[in-house]
């Protein structure tokens, strides 16, 4: 298992990916591909996106892929917090495809994903999960979470968040 960046290469296993999601808009978002756009455009408007742009802060992708190059999870990577992230999305979104959950993948994931985390000097890592979310807090609270006020949205959803220190 391994964390590779967007590529030509992912195309077909990207768009399979995307198949497979039974679970609304695909998750973290940075991943969703607009049907009739080629998948070069995609990767073109992904590099500007994880360059920074307007409110959004630098960002990195990553899919995580066995070893017979399947993409089984995707993960993204904020470098820093605004107040939107600070109180809602956190640091890191990650999901595993369907067929893949239930398997400890996830909680394998933000493990890696904290590892990049500690490259870009980030000692205090927030992530965060859907009240309703208990697969996504296990595996935050897997990686060592410690859990801090929740926020409420203004429509009413309760966001729980998780400070995971690191060394
Ligand atoms: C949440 C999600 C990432 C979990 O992935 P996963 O690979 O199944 O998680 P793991 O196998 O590492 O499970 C970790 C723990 O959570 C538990 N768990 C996972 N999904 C669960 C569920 N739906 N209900 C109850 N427990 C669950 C596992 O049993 C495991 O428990 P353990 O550590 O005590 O054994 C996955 O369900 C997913 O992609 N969901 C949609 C996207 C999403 O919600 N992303 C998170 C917010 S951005």
């Amino acid at each position: 298992m391994r964390l590779e960046r967007p590529s030509l290469k992912w195309e077909k296993e990207h768009i399979a990916y995307m198949r497979e999601w039974d679970d609304g808009r695909l998750k973290p978002s940075s991943f969703f591909l607009n049907e009739g756009v080629p998948y070069e455009v995609y990767l073109e408007e992904l590099a500007v996106k994880e360059a920074g742009q307007g409110e959004r802060v630098p960002n990195s992708n990553y899919f995580l892929v066995d070893d017979d190059d399947r993409i089984i999870g995707m993960v993204n990577i904020r470098h820093s917090l605004n107040d939107y992230l600070r109180q809602v999305d956190g640091h890191i979104g990650a999901s595993i495809r369907p067929s893949e959950r239930r398997k400890g993948h996830a909680t394998y994931l933000l493990s890696e994903a904290l590892n990049i985390t500690d490259r870009l000097g980030i000692r205090f890592v927030l992530v965060t999960c859907n009240e309703d979310n208990i697969g996504s807090a296990a595996v935050i609270l897997n990686n060592g979470g410690v859990e801090d006020e929740s926020f409420t949205e203004p429509h009413g959803n309760v966001i729980r968040r998780f400070w995971i220190e690191r060394g």
